[in-house]
């Protein structure tokens, strides 16, 4: 999907929360994966997790740093969303930086961090106006290309010596690998990585495809590298009582098998069943019911439509003509009679379109079935160019 951003709103007093990760507030469910994946960051257990997009990785791992914070004060934890990092620089630059803060909860023993964990390199370091807060870290490049392993090797050199631990969590990993020099940095990574008896690594991302080849290639640097946990949807009855309690506790209601067709209509996807459960607890004066789901869908929809409409400008002729295809239901695309009537092409033009649909997250294979990541692009999907209504 090329979309950077989504319209988000959280209303002051509503208790369903999209837009943003929801660790504490909002948050249901997960209660095996967090376990799991509390377990394996505190016994060494690297972990890899993937999942489309805005089904809840960055708020799982929030929630679980939360609880170790609280409980495990010898442990030192990080997360960065490689997201907003455009070069292996900046990427080495703030690693850096929040292993050094997270040493530490002293501003004076920060800027003595250079002299005392690095051998090589000259951090700059500076405190800017609020001194536990605004600090900054920079390398001369030239060195930092040559001493890469020192900042590399930083969080298990001061967890020896402060005989502490860290957990660093790296947020949409598989931007590290759009770098220029990204296979050298791989190597390094892992092989520093790999060696740290006091650092466990949590890695994880949306783009599927691009981390499944960083980590399930055997040709690649970071194969096995760690635990892989592919996260799953919430479950349909989870959704449900999250629903119907957070109606209840914000002194509205909802029938449960009103409160169903909530994550039905947005096929479980996380952050839509907040959106539309939030539209839906908005347009709610006492008691939700049918007519309050099908206006919050509307509303939705709404809202959503300047994304979908762009993402239909950004896929060509033939893309679109495979995408509604997809939806409705074909899976054999290059038979005959799927390309004439759909207009897809060449059977090559037919592969390479789903590749770039599959690659952009835009649809899935699933058993040899194809279907849409987003549903909520489906239903906006399918009134555009079907006028197909949706059923409520
Ligand atoms: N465990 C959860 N319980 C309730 N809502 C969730 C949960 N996880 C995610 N969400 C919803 O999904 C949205 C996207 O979650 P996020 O963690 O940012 O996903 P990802 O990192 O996979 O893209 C959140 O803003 C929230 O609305
Ligand atoms: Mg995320």
């Amino acid at each position: 999907m090329v979309l950077v951003s989504k319209p988000f709103c959280v209303m002051e007093d509503s208790p369903f929360i999209y837009g943003k990760t929801v660790s504490l507030h909002a948050f249901t469910n997960r209660e095996s994966e967090a376990d799991k994946l509390k377990n394996n960051l505190l016994r060494g257990i690297n972990t890899i997790m993937m999942s489309p997009r805005r089904w809840g990785k960055s708020s799982l791992v929030e929630k679980v740093i939360h609880d170790i914070n609280r409980k495990n004060k010898q442990t030192k934890t990080i997360i960065i969303d490689l997201f907003s990092v455009g070069t292996e620089e900046e990427f080495l630059e703030r690693f850096a930086r929040e292993v050094i803060k997270a040493s530490s909860s002293k501003w004076q023993e920060w800027m003595n961090s250079g002299k005392e964990f690095f051998k090589n390199l000259v951090p700059r370091l500076s405190i800017g106006i609020e001194p536990n807060n605004d600090f900054s870290l920079s390398f001369d490049w030239k060195e930092l290309d040559k001493y890469t392993d020192e900042v590399l090797n930083l969080p298990e050199i001061i967890a020896q010596k402060k005989d502490v631990r860290f957990v660093i969590c790296l947020d949409e990993f598989q931007n590290l690998a759009s770098f220029t020099g990204y296979l050298n940095l791989e190597k390094k990574m892992r092989a520093c990585w790999q060696r740290q008896r006091r650092v466990t690594y949590c890695l994880y991302g949306s783009k599927r495809h691009l981390l499944a080849d960083i980590f399930n290639n055997p040709s690649k640097a970071f194969y096995r590298f760690g635990d892989m946990m592919l996260l799953p949807k919430i479950e349909t009855k989870k959704w449900v009582t999250f629903i119907s309690k957070s109606f209840a506790t914000s002194g509205k209601l909802i029938d449960k098998a009103d409160a169903e067709v909530i994550p039905r209509l947005m096929k479980n996807h996380s952050w839509y069943v907040q959106q539309l459960a939030h539209y839906t607890w908005n347009l709610t004066k006492k008691k939700a019911g049918k007519p309050e789901i099908e206006a919050a869908l509307n509303e939705l929809l709404q809202a959503n439509t300047p994304f979908y409409q762009k993402e239909i400008e950004s896929i060509s002729h033939t893309q679109l003509n495979l995408l509604k295809a997809v939806v409705r239901g074909e899976s054999r695309f290059t038979s005959a009679n799927v390309m004439q009537n759909y207009h897809l092409g060449t059977p090559r033009n037919v592969s390479k379109n789903k590749a770039i649909l599959i690659q952009n997250d835009l649809i899935d294979e699933v058993n040899g079935l194809f279907e849409f990541l987003d549903p909520a692009f489906e239903l906006w999907f399918r009134k555009q160019f079907f006028n197909q209504l949706y059923k409520i």
